[in-house]
């Protein structure tokens, strides 16, 4: 029975990357597919910094090409690229140029507070003296544009690249700006990848030293197309004290370390009431999963942020907890996370308060 190269993809298509749900052909990692009668020809380029994991995939698709009725040659080219170059060498593109350091902030399960996170981590680390980014990286939905008060659309430069806005002293580029909001977003694996590419290589960020992306949940496109195309200088895992969430946090971190990214650590969110008269703490969803989970995974554990309506209140308003209520408990534990970040990522907070650093109009 004679191969064809439909059947060829179609059995690749068994060949997932490692640490991620998906198989290389929809990834579009399989670039080339030659049938020569019962000859098979097939190129895959992919970029990753784990070596590991291209051996993994040449390994499962040879294995997968061999067992194919009809095929008696397997020839199996497998490149490969670092992150932060695109295709060959003589087209390589360093992409986020003047940025020093990029971290990921991720989470298994929707909606345990990644995004609150993410934007109270930004501005307290410009608060510590950093220039930063932010870069809502949430295709399916974008929030940041709403948690950081800024609802202007981002202007081009003259070289038609995009120029982040800034909100609380952080610069900010988010898919809100780029999307109607009104309308549900339907976009398949590759369209996913493309506008996140797009991202990275048409924002003008300028220099800072910590760009922080915001990621939807799971280990999806969005995840595998920042770890292929950008050297990431680590991932935080954002988690609730639940077991199903923690669950998810597990799959989460062994993504990032299956893809060679350091995990800068776990953060527990809403993980007990503070009571604001008397200071008592109830665990209202379970409290120290997040601190066991990390222990476990050998990861460090970067703080317990408290449940408080305030966060909900502030988010929503446009002025994260750590700019409308400094004092309060689940502030001081984004602050203090926020500081211990900075540490392990060996950037030196300045000693002198954010508004004499680089940015110009910290709020
Ligand atoms: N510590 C907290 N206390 C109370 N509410 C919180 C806390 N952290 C986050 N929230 C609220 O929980 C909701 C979800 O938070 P957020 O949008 O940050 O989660 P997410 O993980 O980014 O969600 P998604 O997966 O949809 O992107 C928001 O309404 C937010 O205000
Ligand atoms: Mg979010």
């Amino acid at each position: 029975m004679a191969v064809s190269e439909a059947d060829v993809r179609q059995a690749l298509r068994s060949v997932k990357f490692p640490g991620l749900g998906r198989d290389i052909v929809s990834f579009g990692f399989v670039r080339e597919v030659i049938v020569d009668g019962d000859h098979v020809r097939v190129a895959v380029h992919m970029t990753t910094a784990n070596p590991d994991a291209a051996a993994t995939v040449e390994r499962h698709a040879r294995e997968v090409l061999e067992a194919l009725p009809g095929v008696a040659d397997v020839e199996l080219h497998v490149e490969t690229s670092t992150p932060g170059t695109q295709g060959s060498p003589s087209e390589a593109k360093r992409l986020l140029p003047g940025v020093r350091k990029v971290v990921a902030v991720a989470s298994g399960k929707g909606g345990v507070g990644k995004s609150t996170v993410a934007a109270n981590l930004a501005i307290s680390l410009h608060r510590l003296g950093l220039a930063v980014g932010l870069l809502d990286a949430d295709i399916y939905g974008p929030s940041q544009h709403v948690m950081m008060g800024c609802r202007e659309q981002p202007r081009l430069d003259a070289s038609g690249c995009i120029l982040p806005l800034e909100s609380h002293g952080v610069h900010l580029i988010s898919l809100g700006f780029l999307i109607d909001p009104d309308q549900p977003v339907i976009w398949r694996g590759p369209m996913v990848m493309k506008a996140l590419q797009q991202l990275l290589e048409e924002v003008a960020w300028g220099e800072l030293d910590v760009l922080v992306v915001d990621l939807p949940p799971g280990t999806g496109d969005a995840q595998l197309t920042l770890t292929q195309q950008v050297p990431l200088a680590g991932a935080i895992i954002v988690t609730t004290p639940q077991d199903v969430a923690l669950a998810d946090a597990r799959k989460g971190l062994a993504m990032f370390r299956t893809m060679n990214v350091p995990v800068l650590g776990v953060v527990e969110n809403m993980s007990a009431y503070v009571c604001p008269a008397c200071g008592h703490r109830e665990p209202i969803f379970k409290e120290g999963g997040g601190r066991r989970t990390a222990a476990e995974l050998d990861a460090p554990f970067l703080g317990e942020v408290p449940v408080d309506t305030a966060v909900v209140v502030s988010g929503d308003a446009g002025t994260p907890i750590v700019v409308a209520s400094p004092e309060a408990p689940a502030a001081r534990a984004l602050t203090e996370t926020a500081r211990r970040i900075a540490l392990a990522l060996g950037l030196q907070p300045a000693a002198a308060p954010a508004s004499t650093a680089r940015s110009s109009t910290s709020s």
